[in-house]
This record gives C-alpha cells, sequence and structure tokens, in this order.
C-alpha cells in the first residue's frame, strides 16, 4: 500500500483501531458516535502533528536553567468540511489549542455524486498557515479535492487531510489530482458501492453524528 499511495499515512495503534469497530456498529448511538469520532480524531491528529518543528527554549526548572524543545514554524488552521468534519473539530483542538478553523462547506450531490460548495470561511491570515483538513469520509475524493483547491487558492502552502475512513478511489483522486497532500486515516476500506458509499464503511457520517436519519 505504501507503495502505491505513499503519501497515505495509516494510524493503525490498537485503540484508534478498538474505536472504529465501535464507530462501524450501526447500532452505536448518536451520542456514542460523537463521542468516538472526537476520540478518533484526536489520536490521528497525534499521528498528522508528529514532525511539526521544534525549536529551543530556556526554561529555570527548580533545580536549575536548561535547554527545552517548544513548537516552533508555522501557525496551523484546521478546515473541518461541513458537516460531519465538525465532529472531529474538538478532538484536534484538545490537542493544538492555539489552532485557528475555517469552515468549508460541501455537500455531494445525490443524482451526480460531485461537490458542491455553499460556504468558504477560513481565517484571515490563512497564506501564512499551515491547514489540515477534517473530514471523516473520504469517498469519490471530491469533496476532500475541492477543498485542497479553495485553501491553495488562497495561498496555503501546506495541506494535510485527516480522515478516519478513505477508499482506494478517494485517494487515488486525492493524490492524483493534489500530490502534494498527505493523508491520514485509520483505514482504508476495501471499495465504494453504487451509491459511491464506502464498503464495509461507517454509513452516512453526517447523519450519524447529527442524528439527522
Ligand atoms: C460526506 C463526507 C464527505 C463526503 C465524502 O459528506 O462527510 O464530505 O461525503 O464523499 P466524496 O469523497 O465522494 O466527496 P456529505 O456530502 O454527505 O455531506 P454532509 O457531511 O453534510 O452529510
Ligand atoms: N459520505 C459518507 O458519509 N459516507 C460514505 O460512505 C461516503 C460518503
Amino acid at each position: 500500500m505504501k507503495e502505491e499511495f505513499p503519501n497515505l499515512f495509516l494510524c493503525d495503534h490498537p485503540l484508534l483501531q478498538h474505536k472504529l469497530s465501535l464507530l462501524r456498529d450501526k447500532d452505536t448511538s448518536s451520542k456514542d458516535f460523537r463521542e468516538l469520532v472526537s476520540e478518533i480524531a484526536n489520536l490521528i491528529a497525534y499521528e498528522a502533528t508528529r514532525d511539526l518543528p521544534l525549536r529551543d527554549q530556556e526554561v529555570e526548572t527548580p533545580i536549575c536553567k536548561t535547554t527545552t524543545k517548544v513548537i516552533a514554524g508555522k501557525k496551523l488552521a484546521i478546515i473541518p468540511i461541513l458537516r460531519a468534519g465538525l465532529g472531529m473539530v474538538d478532538g484536534v483542538l484538545t490537542l493544538i489549542p492555539a489552532a485557528k478553523v475555517g469552515h468549508v462547506g460541501l455537500f455531494r450531490d445525490p443524482e451526480t455524486k460531485l461537490p458542491v460548495t455553499y460556504y468558504c470561511k477560513f481565517p484571515k491570515d490563512i497564506s501564512e498557515r499551515d491547514a489540515i483538513i477534517l473530514d471523516p469520509m473520504l469517498a469519490t475524493g471530491g469533496s476532500s479535492i475541492a477543498c485542497i483547491d479553495l485553501l491553495k487558492k488562497a495561498g496555503v502552502k501546506n495541506i494535510k487531510f485527516m480522515c478516519i475512513l478513505a477508499a482506494p478511489e478517494g485517494v487515488k483522486a486525492l493524490l492524483e489530482a493534489h500530490p502534494d497532500v498527505k493523508i491520514f486515516c485509520s483505514s482504508l476500506d476495501e471499495r465504494l458501492n453504487e451509491h459511491a458509499y464506502i464498503v464495509p464503511g461507517l454509513g452516512d457520517a453526517g447523519d450519524r453524528i447529527f442524528g439527522t436519519k
């Protein structure tokens, strides 16, 4: 898989895989589903931020002065894709509380399966920030590609995409359109079905988070 998709990073920590099994279960309640999405996002964010640059800082401990490490480099923005990406925001902000949050509203047209953009609001200084896009589902790739297009148009150079489940079709499409983007994900599933839903998947992420079905 690494050879086929060099920019796909699968986060397979046992705790994450356990939570993912609960998330897939059709009998998991909306309340539990929301909590699990947030917890899984937190664990994936831990991996997605592994390469954050550090700089030295002088600190005086109760014992002596020493040189320690703190996060350096560019500031971050997280960009949830509405609606389902909203479920991942708190879990990521717990790790990166200073990140600013932009929003992109996209839905898949049920007939064409193509993304329709209905909202876009980025922090003013977005072009000076690195961005991490949040969306639990990477299916055909249409929504993620449209969101990356918007960020690049706004001047963002360094973009990561975090999802919970991905289909091979979506990973291929995203990495063909944007080979510079790294994808962080907890499972690469088998395929898409005839409705462009991920198999085995978890169903409609937005509906399960917000209880709209
Ligand atoms: C879902 C999901 C992604 C998109 C993925 O959103 O949260 O944004 O589908 O599919 P794609 O890779 O084929 O574009 P949906 O369109 O159902 O909107 P919602 O979150 O508002 O329910
Ligand atoms: N969007 C979802 O919410 N689920 C899928 O399986 C595909 C797209």
